[in-house]
Order: structure tokens, then C-alpha cells, then sequence
């Protein structure tokens, strides 16, 4: 069944801090080789490039989830991308009727440095999400409200959302799914990005009066009144992306006194003030591709990771791009997956002693899966 070899004791990491790139690179090449197609490594585009360059396939949050539903023939999957991304991948991966498939063999998705979280998914926990829901069940009828949580977020919330009638949502597909929400109730609780929550529901015409903010450290109806809540159409959880709530309309201003024909391009989990100014947004995969179509010599200032933006300057030298903001916006969690923690993985993966394994326990999974695969039908 499988090319490992017969389990011995875990590989320890320190060692691996001392090799150089080149003997890294070689000898994760040396697994790949080694596993064949039992092995899946999964990428985000937001990965450095020695690591993206060893991924066997990349893509945006959708992508990936999608590729993982779609393994079949691979016995392990090594995902170089942050920890929610692997729990998802888990939760599809070793959905029961393709564990069936696999004679029982559960794909283990490792994540090779646990380290590699998601600030954003941390602002809100499943209990804080639990209370909220208790408190305005006081206030209004939650059977004709529709929780929707950005796939960002614990397991825990996707399970919450499965349970309570609700979905899955990524960054690009999130009008399509509030409006498949909208078809359901009156009212959507979006979390944990207040800011994909926002610029989606003001594109669909929705009123920023009618989006209050759920503070989960207020005393009170999260820092709301009765009236907001009553009056609301989207109650938006209050986190955020740490990389991109860095962008701000004075980037975007600077760029355009100095370049009025410069095209801005932003991800949807910017604050609405930047989201409003830009010419574009989407996904990291819709950045990609609208730089792609792009005619050679157009100008363009992008608000999204930099290490996506760095590569896309790279394979477009043709155009002119620029990062949106003067500081430096990277993700450090994702920047936690290097070639040291992919190598170490890795070839105790080969030795078959996996370690960094993300098991999400199964009622959770079953859950979370239902709101996933709701998502998933979407498209
Ligand atoms: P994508 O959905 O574009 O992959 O974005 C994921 C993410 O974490 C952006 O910060
Ligand atoms: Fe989370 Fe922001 Fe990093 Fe994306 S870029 S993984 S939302 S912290």
C-alpha cells in the first residue's frame, strides 16, 4: 500500500535549521521521487517561491480546498499553507465514501510547522461565536438567520455552521454564498472577516447601517443595541487579516497622483475604505489571472500578500507592478512553512513516523464537511 518504511523514531527538527537550500531542496526532492503519487503537496500562493516550486499543486483557498476533495489516488498529503487550510483539507480528504474507496486508509494532511496559524481565524472562537448566537436569540429569530463563516476559521466554526443550517464561504466565491444564504433567511451572521463580510454585502447593495459590528469582548449584545441588531442584514464578527488591514486609501491615493492610468488591485479582505478606491478585486487566484489577461505595459498596484505580488512581478516583467503599500504587508504564519520544516516533514513521512498531523476529530468533521460541501456545490 504504501513506499514508507518500517516506522522508527522521530526525525528531530534542529539539525535540519543547519542545512543550506540547495541540499533541502535536493532532498525533498529525493521524497517526491521516493513517494511517487502516494504524495500530495498542497501550496497556497502565498508561500515563498523555494517552497511554491516544490508544491505539486497551488492555488487560493477555494483551489486547494477543492483539490483536496479531488485526491483520491494519493496516500499523504503535505500542505504548505496555514493550519485551517489543513484542517479543511483533512475534513475533505477523508470524507467516508472516498476512505471507503481507500479500503479505510485515512490520508494523513500534515502541516509541516504547527506554528503556521491564522491571526485572523484566532479572532474568533467557537465559544464566543456559541454566546453571540445565545445572546441574539434574545433579540431575534434565529431560525431566519443564516451563519456563514469565512473558510479562515476553526473547524470548530465550520461545524457550528454545518449544524445551524449555515455554510462555508472563501474569498471567491463569498456573493455567490451570501446570496445562497439570502435565499434561506433574512439575515446573514458573517464571521470571522468583517471585512469580506462588509465590501461583499455593500456590492449587493446592503447598507452599512445595516451591518453591525459583533465585538466578542463587549459587555453587551457585542457592543450593540437592540435597535442595530433588530435593523441588521449582516451582523459581521469584528476580526481581521493582520496583512491586510495594512493597505490604506493613502497608498492607493499616492499611487494615483503619481500615476492616474495605474490600475488598483485588491483582495476583498482589505478595509472597505482601500476596497472602495480600487479598480479590481478577487481572490489571490483572481490576482493572478487578472494579471495574466493583462496587456503587456500596463501599470498595476497590488493589495494583497507580498510574496505573491514579489512572484507576479517576476513572471510579468513585461508589466509594471507594484505593492500597494510603502511597508512591508507578508504573512508571517505562512512564512513559518520553509524548506527546513517541509525537508524534516517530509522525510519523516518517508521514514513512517509522520509528524505535525492535522486530525479533525469526526463529529466536528462531519459537520464542518456538510458546510463545506454546501460551499463546494456552489462552486
Ligand atoms: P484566498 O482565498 O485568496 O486564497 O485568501 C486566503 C487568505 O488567507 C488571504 O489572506
Ligand atoms: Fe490569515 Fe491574513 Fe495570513 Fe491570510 S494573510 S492566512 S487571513 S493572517
Amino acid at each position: 500500500m504504501s513506499t514508507l518504511d518500517t516506522p522508527t523514531a522521530t526525525l528531530p527538527f534542529e539539525p535540519y535549521r543547519e542545512l543550506d537550500s540547495a541540499e533541502l531542496t535536493e532532498r525533498i526532492q529525493a521524497v517526491r521521487s521516493q513517494m511517487g503519487k502516494e504524495l500530495l503537496i498542497l501550496g497556497h500562493h502565498y508561500q515563498q517561491d523555494e517552497v511554491i516550486a516544490l508544491a505539486d499543486l497551488r492555488g487560493d483557498s477555494y483551489q486547494l480546498s477543492k483539490l483536496a476533495a479531488q485526491s483520491r489516488d494519493c496516500r499523504y498529503i503535505v500542505f504548505c499553507g496555514v493550519h485551517f487550510m489543513a484542517e479543511t483539507a483533512d475534513i475533505v480528504a477523508n470524507r467516508p465514501e472516498v476512505l471507503a474507496g481507500r479500503d479505510g486508509w485515512r490520508v494523513p494532511v500534515v502541516l509541516p510547522d504547527l506554528a503556521a496559524g491564522c491571526s485572523m481565524a484566532d479572532m474568533a472562537e467557537i465559544e464566543q461565536v456559541e454566546n453571540c448566537w445565545d445572546e441574539l436569540s434574545e433579540v431575534i429569530d434565529m431560525d431566519r438567520v443564516v451563519p456563514v463563516t469565512y473558510i479562515n476559521s476553526a473547524a470548530s466554526l465550520k461545524a457550528f455552521c454545518g449544524r445551524h443550517g449555515g455554510i462555508v464561504c472563501t474569498s471567491s466565491n463569498a456573493r455567490a454564498v451570501l446570496e445562497w444564504a439570502f435565499e434561506r433567511g433574512d439575515r446573514v451572521f458573517f464571521f470571522p472577516d468583517q471585512h469580506l463580510g462588509r465590501n461583499t454585502s455593500m456590492g449587493m447593495g446592503i447598507a452599512l447601517e445595516q451591518m453591525p459590528v459583533w465585538d466578542p469582548f463587549a459587555d453587551e449584545l457585542g457592543g450593540n443595541s437592540e435597535e442595530d441588531i433588530r435593523g441588521s442584514k449582516v451582523i459581521l464578527w469584528k476580526g481581521w487579516c493582520s496583512v491586510h488591514q495594512m493597505f490604506r486609501p493613502e497608498h492607493v491615493e499616492m499611487f494615483r497622483r503619481r500615476d492616474p492610468e495605474i490600475r488598483i488591485l485588491v483582495h476583498p479582505e482589505c478595509p472597505r475604505e482601500v476596497f472602495e478606491l480600487a479598480d479590481e478585486f478577487g481572490s489571490t487566484n483572481k490576482i493572478i489571472q487578472t494579471i495574466q489577461q493583462a496587456p503587456a505595459g500596463s501599470r498595476w498596484a497590488i493589495g494583497t500578500e507580498l510574496h505573491l505580488v514579489n512572484r507576479l512581478k517576476q513572471e510579468h516583467p513585461d508589466k509594471e507592478i507594484h505593492f500597494l503599500s510603502p511597508v512591508v504587508c507578508m504573512c508571517a504564519t505562512m512564512y513559518r512553512i520553509d524548506l527546513p520544516h517541509l525537508c524534516w516533514s517530509l522525510e519523516n513521512l518517508a521514514a513512517g513516523t509522520p509528524v505535525n498531523v492535522i486530525e479533525v476529530d469526526d463529529e466536528t468533521a462531519k459537520w464542518a464537511r456538510i458546510a463545506i460541501e454546501r460551499m463546494l456545490d456552489i462552486g
